[in-house]
């Protein structure tokens, strides 16, 4: 009896694992665990922004950040409308906007309860 518990251990995990994966495949595709963020030219230390702070941690919709897209879930890099150099159309230029939207909310979030960065060499880290 005692060499078969393997085997079914093995296969339990097996039937798991699959199933799992199946799981996954029909739902949504999970945001990268971290991006680098770096604009064209630019001159400071580049921002590593987490997706599981901002989502897991800190429970923020996909729509909060990736505001234009037909699906939040699938969205498009911020610069593909906000250039770096500077505005296209009606859409605001990069450095502008990511520093609108980070700092708008870290700056509320630090003012009521939990700590967010709000200096240039937090977010501009070396
Ligand atoms: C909450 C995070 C955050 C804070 C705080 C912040 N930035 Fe940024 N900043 C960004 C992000 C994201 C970008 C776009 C990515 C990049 O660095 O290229 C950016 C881009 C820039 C750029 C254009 C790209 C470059 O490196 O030349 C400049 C200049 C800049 N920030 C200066 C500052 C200064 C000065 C401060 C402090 C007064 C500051 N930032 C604070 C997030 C932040
Ligand atoms: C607090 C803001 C924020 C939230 C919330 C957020 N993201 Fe992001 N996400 C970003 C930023 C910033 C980038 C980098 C975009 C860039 O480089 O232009 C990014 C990049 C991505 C990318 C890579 C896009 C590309 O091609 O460059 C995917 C995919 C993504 N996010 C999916 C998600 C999903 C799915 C959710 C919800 C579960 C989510 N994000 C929630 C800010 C956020
Ligand atoms: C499909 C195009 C598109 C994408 C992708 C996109 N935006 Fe925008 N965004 C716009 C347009 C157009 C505007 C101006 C009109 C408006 O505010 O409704 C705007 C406005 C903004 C504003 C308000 C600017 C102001 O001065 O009021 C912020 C902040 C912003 N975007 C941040 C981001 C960030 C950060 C990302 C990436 C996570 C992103 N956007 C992705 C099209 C886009
Ligand atoms: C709507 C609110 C909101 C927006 C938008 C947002 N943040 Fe945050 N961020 C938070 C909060 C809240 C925390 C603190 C999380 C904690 O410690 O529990 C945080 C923490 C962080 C941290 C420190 C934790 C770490 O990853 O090392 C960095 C860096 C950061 N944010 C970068 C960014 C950047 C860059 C953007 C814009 C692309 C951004 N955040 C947009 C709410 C926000």
């Amino acid at each position: 009896m005692k060499q078969r518990i393997p085997i079914v251990v093995m296969s339990c995990f097996f039937a798991l694992s699959t199933l799992s994966a199946f799981t996954f495949a029909g739902e949504e595709k999970r945001p990268p665990e971290t991006v680098t963020i770096k604009l064209d030219g630019s001159k400071l230390p580049p921002v590593t922004f987490s997706h599981t702070i901002h989502t897991e941690k800190t429970k923020l919709e996909c729509v909060t950040c990736h505001h234009k897209d037909t699906d939040p879930k699938q969205p498009e890099a911020c610069t593909k409308c906000h250039p770096a150099a500077g505005g296209k159309g009606e859409a605001p230029g990069a450095k502008d906007v990511f520093h609108k939207q980070c700092q708008t909310c870290h700056k509320e979030s630090s003012a009521k309860d939990v700590k967010a960065p709000t200096k240039c060499n937090e977010c501009h880290k070396k």
